[in-house]
């Protein structure tokens, strides 16, 4: 008897939204991930990706939770600036929350998807301050993933990051390369999220695709990053 195709899928992603260069394959996957889905939980909303993903979604008739604990990588004002166009659509709520705190999580309200982009970015940060990248990245990923099992909610994308590839001189990157060399505190807790995700994929069916995003850019990136202002 044949086996079901895995269904935990990851992807490298050069993800802009300006300039749209997300593969083709990227795009259809997403969209069948979410096409169908009509209330989507999407962490990290008021964070750069979050914040324009959020108001594609809305734009396209889906109801948005979005979930965001103003970390302090970056200014607050800009976080709540990012949130503003979402906060003009009526099917968009926030929750002001922080998800390394498990007992938060049950003022979340049902949804069929999560997208799950919160996490604490930066890799020097994560040198010099490893354990709150273990408790935002790792522990908050890990308190979503069991929300979601009590929920019943099957379907997932998580943001991985190249950085995972560590030090591999092979460019273009690919999703066959060994990724068990992690050069960065923040690397090992994407790497660590995407095993967790296939953990819950194989235990309870979860429908996940981890994408490993490498330098987004758009309007409104954080101020953080060093080539800002090319
Ligand atoms: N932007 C890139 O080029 C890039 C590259 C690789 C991976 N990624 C990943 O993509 C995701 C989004 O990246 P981004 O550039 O939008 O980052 P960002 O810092 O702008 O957004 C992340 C958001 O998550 C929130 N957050 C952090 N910890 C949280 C917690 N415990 N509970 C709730 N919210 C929390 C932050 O406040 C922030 O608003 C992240 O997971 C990041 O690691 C981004």
């Amino acid at each position: 008897m044949a086996l079901p195709a895995p269904r935990c899928i990851t992807c490298a992603t050069r993800l802009s939204f300006a300039a749209k260069t997300l593969s083709l394959a990227d795009i259809f996957l997403f969209i069948l991930f979410l096409a169908f889905m009509s209330k989507i939980l999407l962490t990290g909303a008021a964070g750069f990706i979050g914040s324009w993903l959020s108001e594609r979604l809305l734009a396209q008739g889906h109801e948005v939770v979005g979930v965001d604990n103003f970390d302090d990588f970056y200014a607050r004002p800009i976080k709540i600036r990012n949130l503003e166009k979402s906060r003009a659509f009526d099917g968009f709520q926030f929750v002001e929350m922080d998800l390394s705190d498990a007992s938060a999580l049950s003022r979340l309200p049902p949804c069929e998807a999560v997208i799950h982009l919160a996490a604490k970015a930066g890799i020097q940060p994560s040198v010099k301050d490893p354990a709150a990248y273990i408790r935002h990245n790792i522990q908050a990923t890990q308190h979503l993933l069991a929300w979601m099992q009590a929920q019943h909610i099957r379907k997932m994308v998580f943001a991985s990051s190249s950085s995972i590839y560590g030090n591999n001189p092979q460019i273009p990157f690919r999703e066959s390369d060994n990724v068990d060399y992690p050069i960065s505190p923040y690397a090992f807790t994407k790497k660590a999220g995407e095993l967790m995700t296939h953990t819950y994929h194989y235990l309870y069916g979860m429908d996940v695709l981890n994408l490993r995003f490498l330098r987004s850019m758009a309007p409104g990136k954080d101020p953080t990053w060093p080539f800002i202002n090319l």
